[in-house]
This record gives structure tokens, C-alpha cells and sequence, in this order.
């Protein structure tokens, strides 16, 4: 005798009452670009659909992004100004900086969550102080990070999301915001990050390739699953609250594999290649846009993600009300 699966796919209301894996606005984060200077609304050529924002345009996102119901933002900034310090980085009036001001003032509700990196504000592009040979140096490295972090928490952020992969930043982080009365900010840590093609039209977004090398120095390698593990394990050690793992498509089984080893949530990327693929393609007609991204979405939360970071969430957002 043989099991009889499709008993319980014989309707929609069978299938919705046996399905076990959710997925919801609530569980969404969408990331923001925000440039430097005033009426600023320009479309990433890379990345259709996704614009980067003067503060004084935001509004017309904002008021979109809350009336579908999410919750989360996930700020990059584009400095006018780069230097081989980064020192717009931690200006307190820099742009993330003036940006958080200004959503926690305007849309108090929202989440904030700052993306802290020094490559979008170098003027070389790398994520650390270089020494003369160009290698990215640690320690010094980890000093501005810390100024960075504390520099957000300042003007409202409610998460850390540190995504240098520099070693011993987030007992570095940690430690300075809990000197300067910031224990309750959590750090939502970068821990498994690799060197990916997939982030090619983030770096149009940011404005923030590498003039020279790559990053492969600091980034983790796709072939060294050893070190997985080790890196998340050790950030939830040094104090972060949450792990990230970016990108998520292509990762699906590292989520499941920190999803068993570690109590934290987990939260996936899903990065600008992995957008800008489905978009072109959708736009060629080639796929089913909505289709294809649900899809994918909830292969992320099957795989164990909780927390899902996607340029697809107003859509998403959106699907999902259809949905109801
Ligand atoms: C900055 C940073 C990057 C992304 C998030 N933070 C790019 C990089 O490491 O080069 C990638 C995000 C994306 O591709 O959507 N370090
Ligand atoms: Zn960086």
C-alpha cells in the first residue's frame, strides 16, 4: 500500500491549514540608500526599481514602506566626501547619521538598523585602513568601527548590523556601546559573509567597489565551510545578539547549519545580485516575478532564517496581503 501525499494538497484551504512554514511583513527588512545633498531620487541602473534617496526625498519611500507594513530599514549611506580615513563615517553629522535623526523623528515606529562599514566612505573602497601594501589592517580598523557604531547609537539607531568582517569587531562595538550607556542597542552581526560576485550591483548602489584587489583578505571563501561555524560561534561569543548570512540563495545550507548549532536569530541576505537576476529576467518576461521571489523567500525561512533582508520586501509586503 502507498501513501496517498496528495490527500493533503487537494484544496487551498487543506493545503493552508497542513502548511508549517510562515512568512510575514513583520519578518521583513528593507534595505535604504541615502545620499548626501537635497532632492536626490536617483534609480540604481544596476538594481531597477531601487533608488537612492537625498534625506529630504525620503518621505515619499518612508510613507510607502509603512503603509505595507514593514517594520525594519537597513541604512547604507553615500558620503559626498571619502578619504583614506573614512572620517564621514563616524561624523556625528554624517549622512547615516543625519538619516536616523530624521526617520526617528518623522516615523518614531520604524526599526532602524545601521549597516557599519568604512568601505562606502574610503576613498580606495576597502572596508579598513590600509598599510602601504594595501593589506586592510585589523586592530586599526576596528577602533574606527567602534566610533562608527557609537556615532549611530547616538542618533537613534536600534541595531548594529557591523559588516566588515574584520576580527574582534563586535567585542570592539560591544564594549564602546556599553560605555557610552548603549547596552540595550543589540548588534546584529555580519558573522557569516562571504567574498561574493553576488554583490556587484550593491557596489553601483554604494558607490563603494574597491579601486584596486578584492576583498578576499577579510571576506570569507565559499570553499572553506570550516570556517562557518567558527565565525558565528565566535561572534556570538564576543556579544552579538543576531547572525547574518549573506548571501542567502546561495547559502541556503549554512542557514540550516547555524539554525541547528546556535540560539541566536538568524537573519538572511538576500544581497543585490540575487535582486537584480529576478528582476532582469522578469523583465525580459522570462519568469514570473512574484512566483519566483516567493519562492525563494520561503525556501530562506525553510532553511531557518527568521529574519529576511530583501530589496524585493515591498513587493513582498504587498504579495502578501494579496494573499489574505
Ligand atoms: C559593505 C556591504 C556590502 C553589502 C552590504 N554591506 C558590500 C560588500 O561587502 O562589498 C552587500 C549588499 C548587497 O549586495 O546587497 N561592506
Ligand atoms: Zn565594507
Amino acid at each position: 500500500m502507498f501513501k496517498r501525499h496528495r490527500r493533503l494538497r487537494v484544496n487551498k484551504n487543506m493545503r493552508n491549514l497542513v502548511r508549517d512554514v510562515y512568512l510575514d511583513a513583520d519578518d521583513l527588512v528593507y534595505p535604504l540608500f541615502i545620499e548626501e545633498g537635497t532632492d536626490i531620487k536617483s534609480e540604481i541602473p544596476s538594481m531597477p526599481g531601487i533608488y537612492r534617496y537625498s534625506v529630504d526625498r525620503l518621505k515619499e519611500e518612508l510613507d510607502e514602506v509603512q503603509s505595507l507594513g514593514i517594520k525594519t530599514l537597513l541604512l547604507f549611506g553615500i558620503p559626498k566626501h571619502k578619504d583614506n580615513t573614512a572620517s564621514e563615517a563616524y561624523n556625528e553629522h554624517g549622512i547615516v547619521q543625519e538619516a536616523v535623526r530624521y526617520i526617528k523623528k518623522e516615523y518614531p515606529d520604524f526599526l532602524v538598523i545601521t549597516d557599519v562599514c568604512n568601505c562606502e566612505y574610503t576613498d580606495h573602497g576597502h572596508c579598513g585602513i590600509l598599510d602601504e601594501n594595501g593589506y586592510v589592517l585589523n586592530d586599526v580598523t576596528l577602533e574606527l568601527l567602534g566610533k562608527t557604531a557609537v556615532s549611530h547609537a547616538k542618533a537613534g539607531a536600534d541595531i548594529i548590523a557591523p559588516s566588515d568582517m574584520m576580527d574582534g569587531r563586535i567585542e570592539k562595538i560591544r564594549e564602546e556601546l556599553d560605555k557610552n550607556g548603549f547596552e540595550n542597542i543589540p548588534v546584529m552581526s555580519y558573522a557569516v559573509k562571504f567574498s561574493s560576485a553576488f554583490y556587484g550591483p550593491f557596489r553601483d548602489a554604494a558607490d563603494s567597489a574597491p579601486k584596486f584587489g578584492d576583498r578576499k583578505s577579510y571576506q570569507m571563501d565559499y570553499r572553506a565551510e570550516f570556517d562557518v561555524l567558527s565565525e558565528a560561534c565566535e561572534d556570538i561569543k564576543q556579544g552579538a545578539d543576531m547572525i547574518i548570512v549573506k548571501p542567502a540563495l546561495a547559502y541556503l545550507d549554512l542557514i540550516a547549519k547555524i539554525k541547528r548549532e546556535c540560539n541566536v536569530p538568524i537573519v538572511a541576505y538576500s544581497v543585490s545580485g540575487e535582486y537584480s537576476m529576478v528582476k532582469a529576467a522578469a523583465q525580459n518576461g522570462w519568469i514570473d516575478e512574484k512566483g519566483v521571489v516567493m519562492e525563494k523567500i520561503y525556501a530562506m525561512k525553510r532553511a531557518g532564517a527568521g529574519i529576511i533582508i530583501t530589496y524585493y520586501a515591498k513587493d513582498i509586503a504587498e504579495w502578501l496581503r494579496e494573499e489574505k
